[in-house]
């Protein structure tokens, strides 16, 4: 039978605030991820260790992982660029020895471009893959899953149209180090879902379907479009961000990530289930309330266009 359970990462605590402006409290970051628990997200990406000098919004993670509602069956995840940041995940865990644990997985990530990776980790892409092999090595022997990511799959905001070979090639690197999947990510936000679908073609040469997830920024309106894409080519994890917050502190311009209200919406009553922890899916009624609460947070609305419809109804 065709696997039609589509799984979204709820990446709206990390991609979604990391670009802010303004300090968001402990407080809210953690109450944003019970929120988004009880609405019935199964896997949360709760934030990151990385340098608070290059992403200040993310210094408080350990709080937030502390402070927040853990709830049974929902995975809860963190960035981390470096053996320090590691470092940092597996002290936190050693100093709360609760089960089940605080966080089970981390994600790392490097991008398609030099000119991308040098701006988001101060090295080269073949240099940030040989630096993350051995954190990977570690984080398995530590018993955490590791995800990879991809940063600009499509375009660079620093080089322009990204060869899709080199994304095929970077993805590669990641899962023969050991990530168990790689999200592919339209970091800018630019992708068609033209150019979606022949990025996908080059790279499941090399990469089974089942271990790649879609990851788009909405800078053009085209998300949805490339989310609908990527499930036609048979990915089944969508990374999505609550109220479409976000963007990447290194893509000058580049807006959230797919609103998660917009893929919960465009896939009602068609052919995917998409799996959840509450009642088995995730509910959208309750998910454009936590837009909505988030957004106010952050003193503007929410983004999301089916959390806007809905609210106004
Ligand atoms: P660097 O300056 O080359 O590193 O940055 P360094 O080793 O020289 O360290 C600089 C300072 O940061 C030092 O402090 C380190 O101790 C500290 P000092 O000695 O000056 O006081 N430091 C850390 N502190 C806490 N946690 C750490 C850590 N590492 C170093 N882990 C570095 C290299 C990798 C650290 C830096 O480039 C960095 O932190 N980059 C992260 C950038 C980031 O978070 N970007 C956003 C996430 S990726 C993204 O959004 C894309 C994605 O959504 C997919 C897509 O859309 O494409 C995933
Ligand atoms: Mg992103």
């Amino acid at each position: 039978a065709p696997n039609n359970v589509v799984n979204i990462v709820e990446v709206g605590p990390r991609d979604g605030l990391q670009n802010e402006k303004g300090v968001i409290p402990v407080s809210v970051k953690a109450e944003l991820i019970t929120r988004l628990g009880r609405a019935g997200v199964k896997i949360i990406e709760a934030g990151s260790f990385v340098s608070p000098k290059w992403v200040p919004q993310m210094a408080g993670t350990a709080e937030v992982l502390t402070q927040m509602e853990r709830l049974p069956g929902v995975r809860y995840q963190v960035l981390v660029p470096n053996q320090k940041g590691l470092d940092g995940v597996t002290a936190l865990l050693a100093a709360h020895p609760v089960s089940p644990p605080l966080t089970d997985e981390i994600s790392i990530f490097t991008a398609a471009t030099d000119a991308f990776t040098r701006a988001n980790l101060n090295t080269t892409t073949a240099e940030s893959l040989e630096r993350l092999a051995p954190v990977t090595r570690a984080a398995l022997d530590a018993g955490l899953r590791v995800r990879g990511y991809v940063s600009v799959v499509i375009s660079c905001p620093y080089s322009g149209q990204v060869d899709y070979v080199r994304v095929r090639d970077v993805a590669k690197a990641l899962i023969d180090m050991g990530c168990y999947e790689v999200s592919l990510g339209d970091t800018v936000g630019m992708g068609t879902p033209n150019q979606v679908s022949e990025m996908l073609e080059e790279v499941k040469k090399s990469i089974g379907v089942e271990k790649l997830a879609g990851h788009f920024h909405d800078t053009y309106g085209t998300a949805v479009a490339n989310v609908l894409t990527a499930l036609d080519h048979g990915i089944r994890t969508i990374d999505a961000s609550v109220g479409g917050l976000g963007g990447c502190p290194y893509s000058p311009g580049a807006t959230g990530n797919v609103a998660t209200e917009d893929v919960l919406y465009a896939l009602q009553g068609s052919q995917y289930h998409v799996a959840g922890s509450s009642n088995g899916t995730i509910d959208l009624a309750q998910m454009v309330d936590v837009g909505w609460w988030i957004s106010e947070q952050l003193g503007r609305e929410s983004t999301s266009r089916a959390g806007r419809a809905i609210r106004a109804r």
